[in-house]
């Protein structure tokens, strides 16, 4: 089976564009592909995390990541942190990337202007550990949002560079955007996407939100401002329109081409409303089953442990294969 890689930052609550971009796709692809699936909380800490926040966002991911669908008998579902191999690895990369490449991400460029004040290396050289992260375990596909396209690219420049002085030490992932649904964008500011550390919480909706409440930010989302309240789709023309058009694609499974003649004659406030309802009826389901696990701590540890165990015997694998190649001496 091709091997998946791919996770989430524990930098606060899940969003919905985590949802539609990453975790919707992680769950269908558990039956055919060999999924391992992880809270990145070494990512996190390139902006400054309040200790007891990261810690409480990481079970809360992780009981999320289940109550979505993740199944941990099907997939290796762990935190970045549980598998040291994943920072050895970075250092190692680390020797073989350039600076002029890491100048070059846009990730980079815009979380070091909204934190002037803390552009520490670690934030710089997160594609490093993003490329660690994937080449430990020689993924094939790694499902990922529009915005990391960029880095997926970087992680392939890395390998080839690695492969080209020292044979075929790994192999080259591709990206699997989803195309449709691999960017959804704020709520109030529809040309940027959706992140879970926005300062406006307007912006986002967090998958453990109370229904409400979500309903409020999407009756509130800003639409456009032109004369005629035409309802169509144009992310260019009608970015905030579009916006909850997909949403309500995604969330009903119901096509654009589908969902549009339906709204010809409507204001945008019938639009608001049903994807209010549309999202709502998605997310209660696993917020329910949320709860549950979150209560259960023993068996989240189970979880952790077993695939903090599982992960790091194949990544050990290929950093073996790497300290090797490069030369280092095998402890006797
Ligand atoms: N708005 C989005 N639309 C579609 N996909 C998205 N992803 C993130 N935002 C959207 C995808 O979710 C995965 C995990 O992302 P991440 O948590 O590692 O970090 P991120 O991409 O930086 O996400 P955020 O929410 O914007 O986090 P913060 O605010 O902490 O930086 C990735 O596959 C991503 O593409």
């Amino acid at each position: 089976k091709p091997v998946v890689l791919s996770g989430c930052q524990p930098s606060g609550q899940l969003t919905l564009g985590n949802y539609m971009g990453a975790l919707k796709q992680w769950v269908s692809m558990q039956d055919d592909h060999d999924c391992l699936y992880m809270l990145v909380d070494l990512h996190a800490i390139t902006v400054r995390q309040d200790p007891k926040k990261l810690f409480d966002a990481c079970l809360d991911g992780l009981a999320l990541y289940l109550a979505c669908g993740i199944d941990p008998q099907k997939s290796t579902l762990f935190v970045q942190s549980h598998v040291p191999e994943h920072a050895q690895l970075s250092w190692v990369l680390n020797c073989y990337t350039q600076m002029g490449e890491l100048n070059r991400m846009t990730q980079f460029k815009d979380k070091s202007a909204k934190n002037e004040n803390n552009i520490n290396v670690g934030l710089y050289s997160y594609p490093v550990l993003q490329a660690a992260d994937i080449l430990a375990y020689q993924a094939d596909k790694v499902p990922v949002g529009e915005d990391q396209k960029q880095h997926l690219e970087l992680t392939r420049d890395i390998a080839t560079r690695v492969n080209n002085l020292y044979g075929d030490v790994f192999k080259l992932p591709d990206p699997y955007i989803p195309e449709f649904g691999a960017r959804i964008m704020s709520l109030q500011e529809p040309n940027k996407k959706m992140s879970k550390s926005d300062t406006n919480p307007n912006n986002f909706i967090g998958l453990l939100e109370e229904p409400k409440k979500i309903a409020k930010k999407i009756k509130r989302a800003v639409t456009d401002s032109d004369e005629q309240a035409n309802i169509y789709f144009n992310p260019t023309e009608k970015a905030g329109v579009s916006n909850l058009l997909t949403l309500l694609s995604l969330a009903t499974g119901k096509s654009i081409d589908s969902l549009v003649p339906e709204y010809e004659d409507k204001m945008y406030g019938h639009l608001k409303g049903d994807v209010a309802d549309a999202v709502v009826a998605l997310i209660e389901p696993i917020q329910q089953r949320y709860t549950d696990l979150r209560n259960n701590r023993d068996y989240l540890n189970q979880v952790m442990r077993e695939g903090a165990d599982k992960a790091s015997r194949r990544a050990a694998v290929t950093l073996k294969n790497v300290y090797e190649a490069i030369g280092f001496i095998p402890k006797p």
